[in-house]
């Protein structure tokens, strides 16, 4: 497998977000985000760890970009931080937050390297939240003024604009099961969050649409391949339930098909919260959708799960040796069948997958991080996205999580996805054997010779 293979106008890349790197928590003037606060309370993140420094990417950002250099990767997506540039999340954007994003885009530029922004990658102002977030309507509204602002600022050397990143992930993790920031819990919560991130994707992609003419405008998805744990009837039944809520909830909408609630009764509970002409403005014609995938999930049927009467079986609990240092299980045919899922699909004009990636226990030997476990995921999983873009899927780019490694959400700094070593106590940046690899298979553009 070599890099020609995918074809010249395949788009390679490598995905950061702002939180998980950024640091300078404080710095210059920026308000504090949900994350912020949801870091500070106990018990909520492994360890005690928090992002006030992280990568500390904010001033290091030349550094870590000279890797992105260095391994020829074209493309690098990372996200705005929102309270950066309006500290209260509507009003007056800060002058500082706005440059720095200036300074961060002008240099991807300058090393021949394009950007690819996601305006929203759950760093939420919390003075937002303190009105109620994701569960307030309003957030159509403060989300579009932020939308506004940025893409007026970069609109003119931005093209690829991302609006949210995995609705389901924020509000399932952080509105339901509380396990993410803001950490609410419950329907009450979920079903408000969830219909107004769908009607999110199209209001503001309407504003990025109208602001930054000629831009591809798109938004991402998580998703993972879902097999029933039998093939007892009751467990195929879960199965589909949980693809529903999985993989459908968010894309089926803004495809114009609905919510998936055939499949899945309980998700009538969004009625609730859908106002008259709210079907009319769900639907929005993206230039592309980045799909995210990890893994995949086996689900049997519980009677005693409320609502969705499934549960996911943990890898390791079926007796799966190969996982991830997320106990995530490494089944690259995922990615496959995922890709030919939202190929599907009538109106996706394109999918990238905007995060593949894995994390291992790396270590520092003689001054380098051998990772044979990471180049191999990646390279089992490209196989596989090469495998379904031959049969005619509409798979035009690649996206590696992630550049260096970073703060992993509520797992803190132990689970580590960079294809950069980061030491977070000295903050030095090792370039892992997998970026080598990374690096010579995109260096090497000619088709025969294989990297292998
Ligand atoms: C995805 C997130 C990304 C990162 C990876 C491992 O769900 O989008 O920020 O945490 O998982």
């Amino acid at each position: 497998m070599v890099r020609a293979d995918f074809g010249t106008d395949f788009q390679w890349g490598v995905s950061t977000a702002a939180f998980q790197t950024e640091g300078a928590y404080d710095a210059d003037g920026k308000g504090l985000s949900i994350w912020d606060t949801f870091t500070r309370r106990r018990g909520k993140i492994k360890r005690g760890h928090r992002a006030d420094v992280a990568c500390d990417f904010y001033h290091r950002y030349q550094e870590d970009l000279a890797f992105v250099k260095q391994m020829h990767i074209p493309n690098f997506r990372f996200s705005l931080s929102w309270p950066r540039i309006l500290p209260a999340g509507t009003g007056k954007p800060s002058d500082n937050g706005l440059d720095f994003y200036d300074r961060l885009i002008d240099h991807c530029l300058a090393q021949g390297i394009t950007p690819w922004v996601t305006l929203y990658h759950w760093d939420l102002p919390q003075l937002l939240q303190d009105r109620g977030g994701w569960t307030n309507r309003d957030i159509l509204s403060w989300l579009s003024e932020y939308a506004a602002c940025v893409a007026k600022r970069y609109g003119d050397r931005v093209k690829h604009w991302m609006v949210l990143n995995e609705p389901t992930v924020f509000t399932g993790a952080g509105y339901f099961f509380g396990v993410h920031a803001p950490g609410l819990t419950g329907l009450r919560h979920f079903f408000p969050a969830a219909h107004h991130a769908a009607l999110a994707m199209g209001h503001v992609g309407r504003v990025l649409r109208s602001e930054i003419p000629g831009g591809a405008i798109g938004s991402t998805f998580s998703c993972s391949s879902i097999h029933p744990a039998s093939s007892r009837p009751r467990d195929l039944a879960a199965a589909k339930r949980a693809d529903a809520l999985i993989n459908r909830l968010f894309i089926e909408p803004v495809l114009g098909m609905g919510y998936p609630m055939a499949d899945l009764p309980a998700l009538k509970g969004i009625e609730k919260y859908m106002l008259a002409g709210d079907d009319a403005l769900l639907p929005f014609d993206f230039d592309f959708i980045g799909i995210q995938n990890y893994t995949r999930e086996v689900v049997r049927h519980v009677y005693w799960v409320p609502y969705l009467h499934a549960k996911i079986r943990p890898a390791r609990r079926r007796g799966v040796q190969t996982v991830t240092e997320m106990g995530w299980e490494i089944y690259p045919e995922s990615i496959y069948e995922m890709i030919r899922k939202f190929s599907a699909y009538a109106n996706v004009p394109k999918i990238y997958v905007t995060e593949n990636g894995a994390a291992f226990p790396d270590v520092v030997v003689n001054g380098g991080v051998a990772d044979p476990q990471r180049t191999e995921y990646l390279q089992s999983h490209l196989a596989q996205v090469l495998r379904v873009r031959n049969e005619g899927s509409n798979v035009h780019g690649y996206f590696v999580w992630s550049l260096t490694d970073n703060f992993e959400w509520a797992e803190g700094y132990r689970a580590r996805f960079g294809l950069v070593y980061v030491d977070f106590e000295t903050q030095q940046r090792i370039l892992k054997d997998s970026g080598k690899w990374y690096g010579q298979f995109l260096e090497n553009t000619n088709s025969g010779s294989s990297v292998r």
